[in-house]
């Protein structure tokens, strides 16, 4: 039997079940960088533009800001938890890149990205080291597994495909909600620029995935799918504990 971990949680479920975004997938074409810039306008500590930004990453549970305030009792924790969830982005785009190999459009895409999630990885080890933290192991990612056990499985080539480039972006939303919450309630001034730009950087990769979906599939199948994920998603987070050594 494993030991139970030492860890600190929330007392609060920490979710409000009152928020639901109308539309799940964004739909204008707005780029990358306008994306950053929208939340980058969403960038102030009131409820309203907590609803807003996870509105525009159409999530449907916003995680309670109070999270930040747990979670930076356990920055060492964090910042393990979160190199590992940029290892497991970069070798997700990996999984992606070898799967579907011949469909230029994503591998021409996914390969940059991959070399950002494994620079993210570096930046998290680096501040470890700056601050004489250690990277210690990796724990088991109750979120990503859960994700990934509603994939569906048994359908076209391209339906395949649509279900792993819908899991990367729902975890890169999930990344880019906290890591705002971070950049907004952090007490170290350091770590509220530096989780900034992960959001900004997350934010961008979210969308990547969604638009190569739509890319290759119909995008009223994507917009269904993706809804469908949605809340699943919640339901997921809902049920899990919402921890303070834990980026989810
Ligand atoms: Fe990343
Ligand atoms: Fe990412």
């Amino acid at each position: 039997m494993k030991p139970k971990e030492q860890h600190v949680t929330v007392s609060h479920p920490g979710y409000s079940d009152e928020f639901f975004s109308e539309e799940g997938v964004i739909d204008d074409a707005s780029t990358t960088s306008e994306m950053g810039a929208e939340l980058d306008t969403a960038h102030n500590t009131t409820l309203s533009a907590n609803l807003e930004a996870v509105r525009m990453l159409g999530l449907k549970l916003p995680t309670d800001p109070r999270w930040v305030n747990v979670a930076e009792k356990s920055i060492e924790e964090i910042l393990t938890d979160h190199a590992f969830c940029e290892q497991k982005a970069a070798t997700m785009g990996i999984t992606l890149i070898v799967k579907f190999s011949d469909h230029v459009k994503l591998v021409d895409e996914v390969t940059p990205l991959v070399a950002e999630e494994w620079g993210h990885f570096r930046k998290v080890l680096k501040e470890l080291k700056k601050r004489g933290m250690a990277l210690g192991r990796q724990r088991k990612d109750e979120y990503v597994v859960a994700l990934h056990n509603q994939m569906r499985k048994g359908g076209s080539r391209e339906q395949t495909m649509m279900e792993y480039l819908l899991v990367s972006a729902m975890v890169e939303a999930r990344s880019c909600e906290r890591f705002r919450l971070l950049s907004l309630y952090c007490n170290d001034e350091y770590l509220r620029k530096f989780y900034y730009e992960f959001m900004v950087s997350e934010a961008g990769h979210y969308r990547m995935f969604i638009d190569l979906a739509k890319h290759y599939l119909p995008e009223d199948q994507v917009k269904q799918r993706w809804e469908e994920m949605l809340l699943v998603e919640a339901e997921i987070m809902a049920n899990l504990e919402l921890r303070g050594d834990r980026v989810h």
